[in-house]
């Protein structure tokens, strides 16, 4: 699986770490995290919530441009390997400086110039600057207005992740808005631990794109709006699975959404928090559904359609 090409849409960057990365980084710094780690030295945590404070200690190590930069070499160098010819990964400014555009610009600097750097051995990526939805639309703010002063660089998109069950989508209506007044596409996590309700919510906010999504199987009229209007799901079934909202494999929606004429992408998420990698994803799918070729050529072809890129890149990646 690792030779066909593939296009990943739902990348977080710092979710994306190795922890021998982070680790190595950690003892750099004198910084002792070794709490976050299992006995074999993989990320070790229980549950959705203790997922996302381990995922911010581990990021709490990178605290100047330099280590982003590094990260994305390592991260993006991890995608090629895995047959990716483009990748968007998710930004936290929040992480980068606290969200302060002069912080972030340098830290975008960096993180730019390791990407140019990537792109000339063969993978091309672009950032999707993320707001933090359990930080609050106060910091979702200056996270939109970091992403509308840096709008049209390697920042082409904007998004919204962490915890599901904080607040409601709504409260950052202003944050899309301002994304989508600078140019940015969007794109909202919905539907991995809430309901087909919050897949409205975030069609509500201007999303061409939805991350997860998958519980709008749930939801009859629901998937035909979302097929009819094109709207591209941002898939990722070994998250699912690792963080148990979906059982197994066999039980996986991704085939029904599918099935439904729904647009279908997949991604990986964190990879190494969730045990997998983009080649392992589409090995477990033709495994479990008897995917090939065919299917995974359709699916990179709504990928590519759906992407954050302006029309020369796509006319490549196609
Ligand atoms: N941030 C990193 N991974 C995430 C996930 N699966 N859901 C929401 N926020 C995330
Ligand atoms: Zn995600």
């Amino acid at each position: 699986m690792k030779s066909l090409k593939k296009v990943e849409l739902h990348l977080h960057l710092e979710g994306a770490a190795p922890p021998a990365f982070i680790r190595a980084l950690a003892a750099e710094k004198h910084q002792d995290i070794g709490h976050i780690f299992d006995e074999r030295g993989a990320y070790s945590y229980n549950g959705f919530n203790e997922f996302l404070r381990v995922y911010e200690a581990a990021t709490s190590v990178l605290t100047a441009p330099r280590d982003y930069a590094r990260l994305v070499t390592e991260v993006l160098g991890n995608c090629a390997e895995e047959g990716a010819i483009y990748a968007e990964v998710f930004v936290s400014p929040e992480f980068c400086g606290g969200a302060d555009l002069t912080a972030w610009r340098d830290y975008l600097a960096a993180m730019e110039e390791a990407a140019a750097e990537a792109e000339r051995s063969g993978i091309t990526s672009r950032a999707i600057l993320t707001c933090i939805r359990h930080f609050g639309p106060e910091r979702a703010r200056k996270t939109a207005i970091c992403a509308a002063e840096t709008s049209g660089s390697w920042v082409t998109g904007f998004g919204i992740g962490g915890a599901e069950s904080a607040g409601e989508l709504s409260d950052f209506a202003w944050a899309f808005d301002c994304a989508r007044e600078a140019g940015l596409g969007l794109t909202a996590h919905a539907g991995e631990w809430r309901g087909p309700g919050s897949v409205r919510d975030a069609l509500a906010l201007g999303v061409t794109r939805i991350g997860h999504g998958i519980r709008a199987i749930e939801d009859a009229a629901l998937l035909s709006d979302i097929a009819a209007r094109g709207v591209t799901l941002e898939v990722c079934p070994g998250s699912n699975i690792a963080l148990g909202i979906v059982p197994g494999w066999p039980a996986h929606p991704i085939a029904r959404l599918a099935d439904a004429g729904v647009r279908v992408t997949v991604s990986t998420d964190d990879p190494p928090f969730f045990h997998t990698t983009l080649s392992q994803e589409y090995q477990r799918l033709a495994d479990a559904f008897g995917w090939a070729e065919a299917e995974f050529g359709q699916m990179n072809l709504w990928a590519v359609e759906a992407a954050f890129c302006d029309e020369t890149t796509r006319t490549r990646l196609r």
